[in-house]
């Protein structure tokens, strides 16, 4: 969602502030802001809509030499992306930048009016800074002013502010969005994401909700919701430069795609064994016994950690006997009454570890007793914090908003779980050992994709990025790779894409084919390739445009066809995956989209 940084130290704050706000600018970016403080309480103010470049462009005319600020880019919840309600808000002596939402934002607004406080925005941030703001005029410090506001919201905040009447102190507190802070000699450094932290220090410091950090050039002491003071705990910080920039790729999201073989095989790394023909995951906290009992295996996710946990559900589901695999899409689960049986184990997924709705899910499963574990990207995050036990994906830094090397890596590391679960049940099938063949493979094969295939597909996409309407089509476990393959391509092209079960076509979405639409079918060589023909010719008599995504050297009657050569066979969705996003990509860059940054989307979901 929105980024947020923050720097108090020797050095000038405008640089490092608008440094950081660029690499959290996959965070949100309908507009950002800064405000820095000088030693005599100037406070240098600046805000633009758009992105952190407009930002930059204003601040070449406004330097200052102030060596403490926050900055904020913004992901629009209350109120329009407009400079006006971009962040910092200033009300009174408070300047305040905050990722979250204030739910209980109208009420208090009207208690504040009353007291004759005027709203120049549209957003609950304000709201929260007028209310410090008002505290502040009756309170001993800063600190029991923000500890007061945050005993009255209701929400969910990540926050940095501070005071003119006190340049030389930053305040952070953190309920439900994450923070970091980076201690250095003689210099704090706060981001909602490590990633504006590279670079400047790798010790950092998690803020744990309902946290609150009072910053200064001395470091940070925390204190918790009552202002009693809490112990900080120094982390080393495992990002490096490299993984933040694009290294010769003209987006990230090229560049992750083609991370994939690398990134891939950091899940893997000493968690298959070919000679034991076994896998071991050493963090789930798991005795072989509790193992043996699964009987169920809840896989909870949004967008395409949801479907990551599908694809592996339909993968567990061939290799084991008696273990039902469901998925379930957070932000419904969370609001809706359900079941969950003995022998249940919760698999939360989540590239950024901190997406609200995943999070209440593993909340409310926590508290129903059920055994959750995490398949999570970002280490020290929110959800690999609280869940039992689980799974680093290792893929490093996913910049690009749309995940493609996370998902692969999840479905990877979520079969690998089930393996654990068929192994401590003693089962050796033949499909067992394929998997663990095949997942070893895997990283080779889509580097033979990316190699063979981008040419000719970046020559379709030229051809196919005319339309406005696109069917995606597979079955078994090609299904949940056009569902994915369809997400992929609208968030990045805004073509309108939908993922259906090819044996779904003549239930309704046929009706769909014209000359508007394209189709893509993924046509896997295995025992339903006749079924899914014939899905093929049904759309071919009515005039499909089909793409075929396939491994076959048969005849494929189609207006294009992507051979993907593969040794795989269990594990081919994931190959033909690879050649989606390629499409997705090209096709975007061919309408001359922003593929890294798509419009009304932002990496990490915080808010509802
Ligand atoms: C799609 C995409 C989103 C995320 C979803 C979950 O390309 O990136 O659908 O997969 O917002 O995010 P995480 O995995 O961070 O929980």
């Amino acid at each position: 969602m929105c980024g947020i940084v923050g720097y108090i130290g020797q050095k000038e704050a405008q640089p490092i502030l608008l440094s950081g706000l660029k690499r959290l600018e996959y965070r949100g970016y309908d507009s950002a802001g800064i405000v820095t403080i000088d030693e005599k309480s100037k406070a240098t103010l600046l805000r633009a809509k758009g992105k952190v470049a407009e930002l930059e462009g204003k601040a070449l005319t406004h330097t200052t030499k102030d060596s403490v600020g926050i900055g904020h880019t913004r992901w629009a919840t209350h109120g329009e992306p407009s400079k006006r309600n971009a962040h910092p808000h200033h009300v009174g002596d408070i300047y305040l930048v905050h990722n979250g939402i204030i739910e209980n934002y109208q009420d208090l607004k009207h208690m504040l009016t009353k007291h004759d406080y005027i709203f120049k925005s549209d957003t609950d941030s304000e709201v929260l800074t007028a209310l410090i703001d008002f505290l502040y005029k009756d309170a001993d410090s800063l600190l029991e002013a923000v500890s007061g506001a945050l005993k009255m919201v209701v929400g969910a905040y990540g926050i940095a502010l501070f005071s003119v009447q006190n340049p030389d102190e930053i305040i952070i507190a953190r309920k439900g969005s994450p923070l970091i802070v980076g201690v250095a000699e003689g210099e704090v450094f706060i981001a909602s994401d490590a990633s504006a932290l590279v670079g400047h220090t790798d010790q950092v410091i998690y803020l744990h909700d309902g946290e609150i950090g009072v910053c200064t050039r001395e470091g940070i002491q925390l204190y918790d919701i009552e202002t009693q003071a809490v112990e900080a705990e120094v982390e080393k910080l495992e990002l490096d430069l490299q993984a933040i920039q694009k290294e010769g790729f003209d987006h990230f999201l090229l560049k992750e795609i083609y991370e994939q073989p690398k990134s891939l095989r950091s899940t893997l790394s000493g968690r298959i064994n070919l000679k034991t023909n076994s896998v071991k995951l050493g963090g789930l906290n798991m005795t072989d016994d509790e193992l043996r009992e699964v009987r169920n295996i809840m896989v909870i996710g949004c967008g395409t950690a949801f479907y990551a946990g599908m694809m592996a559900g339909y993968f567990i589901e061939q290799f084991t006997d008696d273990v039902a695999v469901r998925s379930e899409i957070a932000s419904e689960l969370r609001y809706r009454s359900f079941h969950v049986p003995d022998n249940t184990v919760a698999l939360i997924v989540s590239q950024s570890g901190e997406t609200a709705d995943t999070l209440a899910c593993l909340q409310e499963l926590k508290r129903r007793g059920v055994k959750c574990l995490g398949v999570v990207n970002a280490v020290g995050s929110t959800i690999a914090r609280e869940v039992d036990g689980g799974v680093y994906v290792h893929v490093g830094a996913e910049i690009s908003v749309a995940s493609t090397k996370a998902f692969t890596s999840q479905v990877a590391a979520i079969t690998m779980f089930g393996l654990m679960v068929a192994q401590a049940k003693g089962a050796s099938s033949k499909e067992l050992n394929t998997y663990i063949k095949e997942l070893d493979l895997l990283p080779g094969e889509i580097e033979s994709v990316l190699e063979n295939s981008t040419g000719e597909i970046k020559k379709l996409a030229k051809k196919y990025a005319k339309y406005e309407h696109a069917l995606y089509v597979g079955r078994d476990t090609q299904y949940p790779i056009a569902l994915e393959g369809a997400l992929k391509l609208k968030e990045v092209s805004y073509i309108q894409a939908e993922g259906y079960a090819a044996g779904e076509l003549k239930h309704g979405p046929i009706a769909l084919i014209d000359d508007r639409f394209f189709e893509v079918c993924y046509l896997q060589d295995n025992w339903l390739y006749e079924k899914s023909q014939s899905n093929l010719i049904e759309m071919n008599a009515r005039g499909a445009h089909a793409i075929v995504i396939t491994d076959t050297d048969k005849r494929v009657a189609a207006e294009a066809v992507v051979r993907v050569k593969t040794k795989l066979e269990l594990l081919t969705p994931l190959v033909f995956n690879v050649a989606s996003q390629l499409l997705a990509y090209y096709i975007a860059i061919a309408r001359g989209n922003d593929v890294d940054q798509p419009r009304n989307l932002a990496k990490s979901v915080t808010v509802e």
